[in-house]
């Protein structure tokens, strides 16, 4: 399970270390998102709090996940990005999957560094793959150097939402910290380094588990 700031690297770090172990990449934030483009019930519900960078209930996001969980996919593990995001939702997780079989990585990372760099985060509107770009482009003449899609921001990458979602982040945080940090399969980790540094780090933990 991944647990950090918005922008702390969740999604890239998740990506990568659910490639590597070929075991899925559950972010919640993504479903989420997945729902409000298709408009579904869940979308319309939830289109307004993702907008303002408030977080979505802790029922609607338990459901999803234990709903999630049970596919078979999830079998031979999984990687979890943005759940949980508080202490109801952690005491929850425990209900779901053995709570010795958790590894927890809390990715750390300053706020100055984190607004700098969603300001320059695209996503791509057509393969969604994330990509950084240099501050003042103009996302409007970007396209994917992998699928040729437009690079998009996403909506609640405004300088003001981000300002928010770093308020929600820290008013649920230590709720989440103390439920997690006196545990064996517990680490925080200096994600202000380069992506590979830290991909290194993580996997050199989940193999010291006993992941692999
Ligand atoms: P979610 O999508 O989970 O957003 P978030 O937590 O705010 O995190 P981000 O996805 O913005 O950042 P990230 O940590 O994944 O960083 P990334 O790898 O992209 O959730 C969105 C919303 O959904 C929430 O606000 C809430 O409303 C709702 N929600 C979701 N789950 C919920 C839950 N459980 N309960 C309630 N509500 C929920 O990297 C960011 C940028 O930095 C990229 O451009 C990347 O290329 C770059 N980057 C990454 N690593 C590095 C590095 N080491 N050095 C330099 N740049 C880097
Ligand atoms: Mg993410």
């Amino acid at each position: 399970m991944f647990f950090g700031p918005p922008g702390s690297g969740k999604g890239t770090q998740a990506d990568r270390v659910a490639g590597q172990l070929s075991i899925p990449h559950i972010s919640t934030g993504d479903i989420l998102r997945a729902a409000v483009k298709a408009e579904s019930p869940l979308g319309r519900a939830v289109a307004a709090t993702l907008a303002s960078g408030a977080l979505v209930s802790d029922q609607v996001m338990t459901d999803l996940v234990r709903d999630r969980l049970q596919a078979g996919d999830t079998s031979r593990g999984f990687v979890l990005d943005g759940y949980p995001r508080t202490g109801t939702q952690a005491r929850a997780l425990d209900t779901m999957r053995s709570p010795e079989n958790l590894l927890v990585i809390h990715i750390a990372v300053a706020d100055d560094a984190i607004v700098r760099r969603l300001s320059g985060r695209r996503v791509c509107d057509a393969c969604a793959i994330t990509q950084s770009v240099a501050p003042g482009e103009d996302a409007a003449h970007e396209m994917c150097p992998y699928c040729g899609g437009n690079l998009v921001r996403r909506p609640d990458d405004d300088p003001e939402t981000v300002r928010r979602r770093l308020g929600t982040y820290a008013s649920a945080a230590s709720a989440v910290l103390d439920h997690y940090r006196s545990r064996h399969g517990f680490i925080t980790i200096d994600g202000s380094r380069r992506p590979d540094a830290v991909t290194a780090d993580i996997l050199a933990f989940v193999t010291s588990r006993g992941g692999s």
